[in-house]
């Protein structure tokens, strides 16, 4: 521990320049410190590793992330290979292998992909901040079909309340046929426990709880228990012309699968709020405009394999803010740099093409786009997923015609 706190105090020295962080008190905290004790490393060379995956991964400057890489070498004594830290890791080790997807398998995939395995074994939240296109959500989508979980998505936008995040009071559709069905239920339940239902009448809710209530009494630390709360609560719903429907976020955490909250800088901050007491360790969500007659229906503690993982676009543009600096801290930051046009883009561009034999037309086409944005002097005008449409288009327009030129087609799927 003694380490860590000399390497914090060098830090903030450090942060005397304006870099890594905006503010110099951010450079390291306690939650930084606890996840990174938290991932239990076993040497010093790992401290260093594990430190530097969780500092200087979430700089969005390469000079940042070399700033951190130095001092965690000069306090540590010892050396960070970015590159070869990645390319060593051993997959399976993380108890993850990539699933087959339409993604292509190239460095900066590979290090997002270690980056995010390492923090969800960890159970730890996940914030990924990148450009439009860069891959973050297909990096999310991937990660929950490798680890062969399920993934529940909200897409957040100006508009998004707390209760498309958490649930809401819902008009209940089909009460007749779901008074009918819990009443059928409710006799078939009384014939089992061979409780005589022949004077009772079979649509009288009330005679059907009266029933389960001393049967409840009856049959306490039975077996049956379970069953007939569920059918109570079933039939106390019967009448209601208002029920309560689950958000993404609550259903995620009752089954216990990977909730993934696209654009969350997008949402207001009375919605954000609401993570907050799940992003602490306890991990629990106090549902109190939900009512109900049990604490559980109020307070949630999510199942053990609950992992959340939220993206944001870098603030600055308009519409995109930054969160604040405690929601912020509460995640594991991750910095998702935009996909180049050079290794990357070439690889990716060259597997999208419907026919190996189009493979030539992926310098032209990548050279063009990096044309465009010089002309227009902005980056963000032709993105990896123009290109991946470009190629589409390519590929079904040269199959028909192979004199179709090049620019026509480019600027035809960028209209689209
Ligand atoms: N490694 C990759 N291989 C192939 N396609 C990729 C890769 N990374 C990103 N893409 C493509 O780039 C596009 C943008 O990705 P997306 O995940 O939607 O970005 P973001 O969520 O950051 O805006 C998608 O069409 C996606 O399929
Ligand atoms: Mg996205």
């Amino acid at each position: 521990m003694r380490r860590e706190l000399s390497l914090y105090f060098v830090n903030c020295r450090s942060a005397a320049k304006p870099v890594v962080f905006s503010k110099a008190g951010e450079v390291l905290l306690l939650r930084d410190l606890f996840r990174w004790a938290g991932r239990q490393p076993s040497s010093v060379q790992e401290l260093a590793e594990i430190g530097y995956m969780l500092l200087a991964e979430r700089a969005r400057r390469e000079d940042d992330r070399i700033m951190v890489k130095e001092v965690l070498e000069s306090v540590l004594k010892v050396t960070i290979h970015p590159t070869s830290l990645y390319a060593a890791l051993d997959l399976p080790q993380l108890g993850v292998t990539p699933a087959s997807s339409g993604l292509t398998w190239t460095s900066s995939l590979r290090r997002a992909f270690i980056l995010l395995a390492t923090a969800l074994k960890n159970h730890e939240p996940v914030l990924l901040v990148g450009e439009t296109g860069s891959g973050k959500t297909s990096l999310a989508e991937f990660m929950a079909k490798s680890l062969g979980r399920d993934l529940v998505m909200l897409n957040c936008h100006q508009n998004t309340e707390v209760g498309d995040l958490l649930g809401s009071q819902r008009p209940v559709r089909n009460r007749t046929i779901l008074r009918k069905d819990a009443c059928n239920s409710a006799l078939q339940v009384f014939r089992q426990l061979g409780v005589s239902v022949d004077e009772v009448d079979p649509s009288d809710v009330n005679a059907h709880l009266q029933i389960i209530s001393s049967l409840l009494h009856e049959l306490k630390g039975s077996p049956h228990m379970e069953k007939l709360r569920s059918l109570r609560e079933q039939l106390l719903h019967v009448d209601f012309l208002f029920d309560w429907e689950d958000g993404p976020l609550v259903k995620s955490m009752k089954e216990g699968s990977i909730f993934l909250m696209d654009e969350i800088s997008l949402a207001d901050d009375s919605v954000l709020e609401r993570l907050n007491s799940v992003l602490e360790p306890s991990r629990t969500l106090l549902l109190a405009e939900r009512g109900g007659l049990d604490a559980s229906d109020v307070l949630i503690s999510p199942r053990p394999e609950f992992e959340i993982v939220v993206t944001m676009n870098p603030g600055g543009d308009y519409g995109k803010k930054e969160l604040s600096s405690a929601l912020r801290n509460r995640f594991t930051e991750i910095w998702i740099p935009p996909l180049d046009n050079k290794d990357d883009g070439i690889a990716i561009v060259n597997a999208s093409w419907m026919h190996s034999s189009l493979r030539s037309f992926t310098t032209p086409l990548i050279k063009f786009a990096d044309w465009i944005c010089q002309e227009v002097g902005s980056s963000a005008v032709i993105g990896m997923r123009d290109l991946l449409v470009s190629t589409l288009h390519l590929g079904s327009i040269l199959g028909s015609n192979q004199h179709a030129g090049l620019g026509s087609i480019l600027k035809c799927s960028l209209r689209k």
